[in-house]
């Protein structure tokens, strides 16, 4: 609950954090004991947690920048595994850092034999991203050497060893809900590839990657790497902070991610295209979606940065209709619809009023599905391309000679100090 009162007249003079591009910031660090006062901003939409080099958002113009470098051109000029390179250090590979970088990857992408057992735990229907939470975190147990978050080393190797194995347990998490047995990562598939290798090949049954559906993965992964600092990225630096080693804060971010407004998106716009039905329903959702006491929201739709549209969801879109063609799915009744929703609500006064455009997640789920993706793995999938994002993060702050523990403050607005009832006086 929060306790409106008449408007503070402050006047304190806070120095600025400076940026590179973008706006500055008040350094409010000291405003509570110069004014006795604080900064009340729940959502964080006006607050800075940190300073980063990692990735740059401009919600208005529709501009996404990794290490100053435009999505675009990075999504038609690279691959995951070089914008993972340049996340993780700060520089696109040479032509021999990218070959060692891959080699080196495809080498860790294997666990421990004896992480199969976790698996056991869980229930068969357990959704994959309970099992990755859970066993992201257990990592830790075993590279407890390496494990020491002072050492620079220790802590890059930590992040190229997620970045890695992510793909792997999350494989595992859907071969184990569908009672298959794990597939093992063939060191000589790219990244992309061997993610459907691992999801789709059996024993005994030779699984050929087709090479579209692989690209379209790749830049599904590209465009879900980082994005600043939105939920899950604060979850594992706020984690990070208090020196928790690095598996435990991917596996916060993991949770964090899960949530249908942030990651979980992508699952939730496939459920509601199935609710939806058919087009003829269209109009009738769009107004229980308009209708602020149903609760109900275009999942796909808005974002707290961009005000405009999202870079990456222009560049899903075409991707979309490539593999649509490609697949010959353009009569899909499903796909079919989502389209005509699409067109409805961008065209709709509500939407266009509040700035609200489909976001990355209403065409990566479509794109999935078209894949034959299980929908269970949709949120799967982003966690293992936004791992990259986490971990250069992760990395960035504890490197940050810096850095101190997250500890936001409150504004109590509870029960004034009072005696204690005895239990008879109650
Ligand atoms: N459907 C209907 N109305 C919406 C939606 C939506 N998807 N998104 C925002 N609004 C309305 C909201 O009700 C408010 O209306 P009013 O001004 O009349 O009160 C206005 O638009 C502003 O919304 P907001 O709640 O201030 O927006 P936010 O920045 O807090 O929320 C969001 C951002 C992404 C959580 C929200 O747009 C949403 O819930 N979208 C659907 C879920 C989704 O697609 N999430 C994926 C986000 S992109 C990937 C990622 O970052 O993980």
């Amino acid at each position: 609950m929060t306790h409106q009162h008449p408007e503070l007249s402050l006047s304190v003079s806070l120095p600025t954090v400076q940026s590179t591009i973008g706006p500055a910031g008040f350094d409010q660090r000291h405003l509570t004991s110069h004014s006795s006062t604080l900064a009340f901003d729940p959502g964080f939409s006006s607050t800075a947690s940190c300073c980063s080099g990692i990735t740059y958002i401009d919600g208005e113009k529709g501009i996404l920048l990794h290490r100053g470098y435009p999505i675009e051109e990075l999504a038609l000029k690279a691959d995951f595994t070089e914008l993972t390179y340049l996340l993780l250090s700060g520089h696109l590979p040479t032509r021999l850092e990218y070959v060692s970088f891959c080699h080196e990857m495809a080498e860790l992408r294997i666990l421990n034999e004896q992480i199969r057992n976790f698996f056991n735990g869980f229930r068969r229907d357990t959704h994959p991203m309970a099992i990755l939470c859970g066993t992201v975190a257990a990592l830790s147990t075993f590279y407890t050497d390496e494990l020491d978050t002072n050492n620079r080393d220790h802590r890059e190797f930590a992040a190229r060893q997620l970045v890695a194995k992510v793909p792997t347990i999350a494989a595992w998490a859907y071969k184990y809900t569908i009672g298959e047995p794990f597939i093992y990562p063939e060191e000589e598939l790219s990244f992309s590839e061997n993610i459907l290798h691992m999801l789709f090949a059996r024993p005994g049954r030779r699984y050929n990657v087709n090479p579209v559906l692989a690209r379209a993965i790749d830049r599904i992964l590209m465009l879900h790497a980082d994005h600043e600092q939105n939920a899950s990225t604060t979850a594992v630096r706020l984690v990070g902070s208090t020196g928790a080693n690095p598996f435990a804060c991917v596996s916060a971010g993991i949770a964090a991610l899960w949530g249908p407004a942030h990651g979980g998106a992508n699952e939730a716009a496939l459920d509601m295209f199935h609710q939806i039905g058919s087009k003829e329903n269209i109009p009738a959702f769009l107004t229980k979606v308009k209708d602020k006491t149903s609760g109900i929201r275009l999942m796909g739709f808005g974002h707290r940065i961009y005000r405009n549209v999202d870079p990456r969801s222009k560049l899903l879109r075409t991707s979309f209709h490539e593999v649509i063609e490609t697949l010959g799915l353009e009569r899909d009744p499903l796909l079919d619809l989502a389209m005509e929703l699409e067109r409805i609500a961008t065209e709709d006064e509500y939407f266009i009023k509040r700035k609200l455009y489909p976001n990355v997640d209403f065409y990566s789920g479509l794109i999935l599905k078209a894949l034959g993706i299980p929908t269970s793995m949709f949120t799967a999938l982003f966690a293992i391309a936004r791992t990259t994002g986490w971990v250069s993060q992760w990395l960035e702050m504890t490197s940050n000679p810096n850095n101190r523990i997250m500890r936001p403050r409150q504004i109590y607005t509870g029960e004034e100090a009072r005696p204690v009832p005895s239990m008879d006086e109650r």
